[in-house]
């Protein structure tokens, strides 16, 4: 992976076929998704329940771009291996989901995984100051995190564009989660993000069988973001 902020989209698998997650994966990489996005679960940390280790395992193989795995779990360090092994590229944890995620965000990167660290909605920019040398990727959450679906919240939009400014020209990738439609993509790459998770504007309308409908869903968000970015 060499770093650029040129915008990728990142599909979320928590709107897909959960039956069909191999082919689900080839068909949006087919339809010219950047990453796939996977979205971890505890029903603890967030009030919903997903998946672990082995599914991310057995949907590695399918995978040929870049596996963005989201850990929307607490604790988060006793998993870290285990995630690592299931082949992550990255691994974010939330600010929010422990007391040491300064130890959380060394340990993703002691297994060689890159580290991302995601912020809450009600977590202020400020949080990810002390924490830049251990991150590649922000990201900032435009949603409450538990479930897809879920209306942007604005108020986000001045949050990116403080982080814009706060890393500089670190290569840290600036990621919004929740909420992306062509609507509000380029809210968020005018204020400097480079990474947007999509997962029902991606997989609305769409399915193995009708795959050209994500490959125009992935085009609309692309598409709308082309004049916007910083
Ligand atoms: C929310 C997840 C998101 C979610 C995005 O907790 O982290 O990745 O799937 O879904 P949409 O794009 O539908 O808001
Ligand atoms: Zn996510």
């Amino acid at each position: 992976m060499t770093f650029n902020r040129s915008i990728k989209i990142a599909p979320s698998i928590l709107s897909a076929d959960f039956a069909d997650f191999g082919r689900e994966i080839a068909a949006i990489e087919a339809e010219g998704a950047d990453w796939v996005h996977v979205d971890v679960m505890d029903g603890h940390f967030v009030p919903n329940l997903t998946f672990g280790p082995p599914l991310c395992k057995a949907i590695r193989k399918h995978i040929k771009t870049v596996m963005d795995v989201h850990l929307m779990i607490a604790p988060v360090d006793p998993y870290i291996e285990a995630f690592a092994d299931a082949g992550a590229d990255i691994i974010t944890a939330h600010h929010e989901a422990g007391p040491h995620i300064h130890r959380t965000l060394q340990a993703i990167r002691a297994t060689g995984k890159k580290a991302g660290l995601a912020l809450n909605p009600g977590t202020p920019v400020e949080a990810a100051a002390p924490l830049l040398d251990l991150c590649d990727l922000i990201c900032v959450m435009t949603v409450n995190p538990g479930f897809g679906g879920q209306k942007f919240i604005h108020s986000q939009v001045d949050k990116i564009r403080s982080l814009r400014k706060m890393i500089g020209d670190r290569p840290i990738h600036i990621e919004i989660d929740g909420g992306i439609t062509p609507e509000t993509a380029p809210l968020v790459t005018a204020a400097g993000a480079d990474v947007l998770v999509a997962g029902s504007a991606v997989f609305a309308g769409g399915s193995v069988a009708k795959p050209e409908v994500y490959g125009k869903n992935i085009r609309a968000i692309r598409t709308a973001t082309a004049s916007a970015q910083t």
